[in-house]
């Protein structure tokens, strides 16, 4: 079989750096160091049926929900990894109560939020699912990288920040100081999407040899479109402007194209990459369901800031439906749940008019 040559991640990610003349190559190294984590739990998801790795661990989480065997599998994966990578100062994941510390002496000038796997409840029915990471520049003072120490360093002098642990502070930035995010997601076939500010870029691994290749250039969301994405089981714990919303999106308009049609995969991964390439507005908003979760199910730092950034990249737009924009919310703790509405541009902008009362 012929095989076009192929643009690998690793020679795009080489080409986003020389756009950056000043860069030292770490967010190069930190991305490259993240792939090699999503292949080894790509390559354990397409054997979970197989290698006795599904169904749950037996544990909870900080979320109150119970962990899958392969929930603990890509946690362990990635932080284990990403310890000694050397690029990064500290960590926060779903399945972590507090934030997880590099290996010492491995700090770097990064921090990473992840959601190891998203759709946990779909593992045991092979529905897609997902990982979710979020960079940020660490916030405090970078320091010099290690250049070994001077002789003219007193020991308070040679401490740069290169050396210092990370915080939960450094982790509790507003989206729009990402530096890059993305998710990898395990369906039909594996696919790598991110960005770092210079558009969307979508990946597609080969398994036969190992490689993600550039199958998906310069990924745009279309300006409006005819697909929701909502879990309607929830319909009678929305307050009233949501339920206005999803009820006009299902009137009979042909020529305003309504009804639009309903997808909903309860993988949050696969239904915003189904409507990051078709189009679409997803909704997880606030229900009154749970006294313990008032702003609705999903969490900013690894799940609502990184899919937020990769759809403003796209064309789109991600709020809460309360007036914020996702990419504005100053985090106050790591594992903060805020309501989603994502999605084409057109979409969301309507729904937040009904969600305000102006529709
Ligand atoms: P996770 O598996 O990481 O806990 O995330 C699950 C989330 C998200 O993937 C999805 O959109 C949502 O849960 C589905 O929730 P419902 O089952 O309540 O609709
Ligand atoms: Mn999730
Ligand atoms: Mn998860």
């Amino acid at each position: 079989m012929h095989r076009p040559l192929g643009i690998t991640v690793s020679r795009h990610i080489m080409d986003l750096q020389r756009l950056h003349p000043g860069a030292t190559g770490e967010l190069s190294g930190l991305l490259s160091e993240l792939i090699v984590a999503a292949k080894t739990i790509s390559a354990e998801v397409n054997m979970a049926g197989l290698a006795d790795i599904l169904g749950m661990s037996g544990k909870t989480n900080i979320q109150g929900e119970e962990v899958q065997k392969l929930d603990e599998f890509a946690n362990n994966t990635i932080k284990n990894r990403m310890a000694r990578c050397g690029y990064i100062c500290v960590m926060t994941s779903e399945e972590e109560d507090d934030i997880i510390p590099v290996a010492e002496g491995y700090e770097g000038k990064y921090t990473l939020a992840f959601d190891p796997l998203d759709g946990s409840s779909n593992i045991d029915f092979n529905v897609s699912i997902g990982t979710i990471f979020s960079i940020h520049l660490r916030k405090s003072d970078l320091g010099e990288p290690p250049v070994g120490r001077r002789s003219t360093d007193t020991e308070e002098d040679w401490q740069p920040a290169y050396g210092k642990p990370g915080s939960a502070e450094d982790l509790l930035q507003k989206g729009n100081k990402q530096v890059a995010a993305g998710y990898i997601i395990y369906g039909s076939s594996t696919m790598l999407v991110f960005t770092t500010g210079e558009g969307v870029q979508g990946f597609t691994l080969d398994p036969s040899v190992g490689e993600f290749f550039l199958s998906h250039p310069d990924m745009r969301i279309p300006e409006k479109s005819r697909y929701f994405s909502v879990n309607e089981g929830n319909y009678s714990y929305w307050d009233e402007n949501m339920c206005r919303y999803i009820d006009y999106l299902k009137e009979q308009d042909e020529a305003g194209g309504r009804p639009y049609s309903s997808r909903y995969i309860g993988s949050l991964v696969s239904d915003f990459h189904r409507n990051l390439i078709a189009g679409g507005i997803f909704l997880y908003p606030k229900d009154n369901k749970n006294p313990a979760k008032p702003s609705g199910k999903l969490r900013l730092l690894y799940e609502a800031v990184p899919l937020a950034f990769i759809v403003e990249q796209a064309g789109g737009r991600a709020v809460t439906g309360d007036g914020r924009n996702i990419m504005e919310i100053e985090p106050q703790e790591l594992h903060q749940r805020v309501p989603l509405i994502i999605g084409c541009r057109h979409d969301v902008d309507e729904a937040e008019d009904f969600l305000n009362g102006k529709k």
